[in-house]
C-alpha cells in the first residue's frame, strides 16, 4: 500500500521519477549529472521537457510556472512566437557563416539606441567572454594592469573574476584584482584612492545579481563614476543581469554613464549572446583597420540564430512594458513581505523591477554578507515546497518576472507561498 508523502523532500521525489532517471544515466557520463554547477540542486535537478509562455513542463509532464526563466536570460517568456518566427526564419537561410550578417547590424544598432554610454558594441557567445573583453581592452585603453571588483559579485568563469579560493586558478591573477564592498561608498572610494593609479578598471553589477538581487544605492555608483575620474580608471557595469530593468538598462535607471557595458542573457532572447560596448575611443581598439588593434575572435560570434532572437525579443520590449514590469515587481514583492510578517517569518525581499530574492534572515540585506546570513535549511525547504507547489525558483530563493507573468500568475504564485509557509513544521532534528 502507498503512503502519502509527508516531508518536503519526499514530496519531491514522489513527483519527479523520471527526471531522477535522466539524473542517474547523466551521472555516468557528466560529473555530478551537470554540465553547469549552478542548475544543480539536491537531489537532483528537474529534467525540462519543454516550455511555453511562463511555464515549463518537466519530464515527469507536471507544469510549473517558471519564475527562474533560466536565471532571468527570457524577458518574454518561453517560445514566443516572435522570437520563435525569427529564429525559424532564420535558421531556414543558414545557421553560421564566416561573414557578419543582417540581424548582427539590427541588434547592434539596438543597443546603440537604447544605452547612449554604448556608442559601438561587439558580440560574444556568453557574458564570461563579454566580461573577459572588456577587462582586457580595459587594460589595453589605459596600459594598467590590475582592475577593481566587488565582494559578492558575479561575472562569469574566466580567471580573472574567480575568487583565489578556486581550485585551478592562477594566484598571479587573482594579484591583479583589488576587491571593494558592496554598497559601502566610503570604504570603495577609500581603496579605490589607495590602488588608483594601478587600475586599469572598476567592474560593477549596479544591481548585485547572483550575490543576491540587491540594487546598488545610487551615492554609491556615484562614489564609484567619481574615483574612476580622479584616477582615470574605466567604469564597467556588468549589466549582464540587470538590462532587463529598463530599455536602456540599469544605467538608465541610476542616470550614471559607465565607460564600457557588459551584457548577455535578455539581449539573446535565450539563445547564447552577450556583448561588450561603450565609449567609441574605447572601442575603436577593437578596429582591425587599425594598427595594434585588440583582436577579437570567436568562431560563432554573432551567430545568426541569436542576433534574430535577440532583436525579435527586444522589439517586444517597449517602455511601457518596463513601466508595468516594475509594477508587477513591486507587488510581488510586497506580497512577499506581507505573507512572511502574517506567517511571523525573519525573511527579507530585495531586488527591483522584475528582479527579486528571499533571504531568510532577520536583517535587512544590502551586501553579499548579509545574503550569506541567510537560513541555507529555511531556504532550501521554501525552493523546493514551492516546486511541490507548482512554482519554480532558483536555489538560492531568487525569482525573475517574464511579461507572461501578470496578476493572476503573481496571485497564484503567492498563494503557493502562503500554502508553503502554512505547511511549514518545525524541524525534526
Ligand atoms: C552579472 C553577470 N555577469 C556575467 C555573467 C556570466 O554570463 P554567462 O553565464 O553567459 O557566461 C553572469 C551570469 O550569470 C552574470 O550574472
Amino acid at each position: 500500500m502507498r503512503t502519502t508523502p509527508r516531508t518536503v523532500e519526499e514530496q519531491f521525489l514522489a513527483a519527479t521519477a523520471r527526471s531522477r532517471e535522466l539524473y542517474e544515466q547523466a551521472l555516468k557520463v557528466m560529473p555530478g549529472g551537470v554540465t553547469r554547477t549552478s542548475i544543480y540542486s539536491e537531489p537532483y535537478p528537474i529534467y525540462a521537457e519543454r516550455g511555453e509562455g511562463c511555464r515549463v513542463w518537466d519530464v515527469d509532464g507536471t507544469r510549473r510556472l517558471d519564475l527562474v526563466v533560466n536565471y532571468t536570460a527570457l524577458l518574454v517568456g518561453h517560445a514566443h512566437p516572435a522570437v520563435v518566427r525569427a529564429i525559424q526564419e532564420q535558421a531556414a537561410r543558414g545557421t553560421s557563416f564566416a561573414a557578419p550578417n543582417p540581424p548582427e547590424v539590427r541588434l547592434a544598432a539596438e543597443l546603440v539606441d537604447r544605452v547612449p554610454s554604448i556608442e559601438q558594441v561587439r558580440f560574444t557567445n556568453s557574458g564570461t567572454e563579454a566580461t573577459m573583453m572588456a577587462l582586457r581592452l580595459a587594460r589595453a585603453f589605459t596600459g594598467r594592469r590590475r582592475f577593481a571588483w566587488v565582494e559578492g559579485g558575479y561575472h562569469g568563469s574566466h580567471d580573472l573574476v574567480q575568487d583565489p579560493a578556486v581550485a585551478g586558478t592562477l594566484p598571479e591573477v587573482a594579484e591583479n584584482a583589488v576587491v571593494i564592498p558592496y554598497n559601502d561608498a566610503k570604504g570603495a572610494a577609500e581603496i579605490l584612492d589607495r590602488h588608483g593609479r594601478e587600475l586599469a578598471a572598476v567592474i560593477v553589477e549596479p544591481i548585485l545579481g547572483s550575490g543576491g538581487m540587491i540594487p546598488a544605492d545610487p551615492e554609491y555608483l556615484q562614489a564609484l563614476r567619481a574615483a574612476c575620474d580622479r584616477h582615470g580608471s574605466l567604469l564597467i557595469f556588468d549589466e549582464v543581469i540587470s538590462f532587463r530593468v529598463r530599455r536602456g538598462g540599469a544605467q538608465e535607471m541610476y542616470g550614471i554613464t559607465p565607460d564600457l557595458t557588459t551584457l548577455g542573457k535578455v539581449i539573446g532572447g535565450g539563445l547564447p549572446v552577450a556583448a561588450f560596448g561603450g565609449r567609441a575611443e574605447v572601442m575603436g581598439l577593437l578596429d582591425p583597420r587599425r594598427e595594434g588593434f585588440l583582436p577579437q575572435a570567436g568562431t560563432l560570434n554573432g551567430h545568426p540564430l541569436g542576433m534574430a532572437a535577440g532583436a525579435a525579443t527586444l522589439e517586444l520590449l517597449t517602455p511601457d512594458v518596463y513601466a508595468e514590469l516594475d509594477r508587477r515587481g513591486e507587488r510581488t514583492r510586497e506580497g512577499l513581505r506581507a505573507l512572511f510578517a502574517e506567517h511571523e517569518m525573519a525573511a527579507q525581499v530585495t531586488g527591483v523591477s522584475s528582479l527579486m530574492q528571499v533571504h531568510f534572515t532577520p536583517d535587512p540585506v544590502r551586501d553579499h554578507r548579509g545574503v550569506m546570513r541567510s537560513d541555507p535549511r529555511q531556504r532550501k525547504e521554501f525552493v523546493m515546497g514551492l516546486c511541490n507547489h507548482g512554482v519554480l525558483l532558483n536555489s538560492r530563493g531568487m525569482a525573475a518576472l517574464s511579461t507572461p507573468v501578470g496578476d493572476a500568475e503573481i496571485d497564484e504564485f503567492l498563494e503557493a507561498v502562503d500554502a508553503v509557509l502554512s505547511d511549514r513544521r518545525p524541524p525534526v532534528r
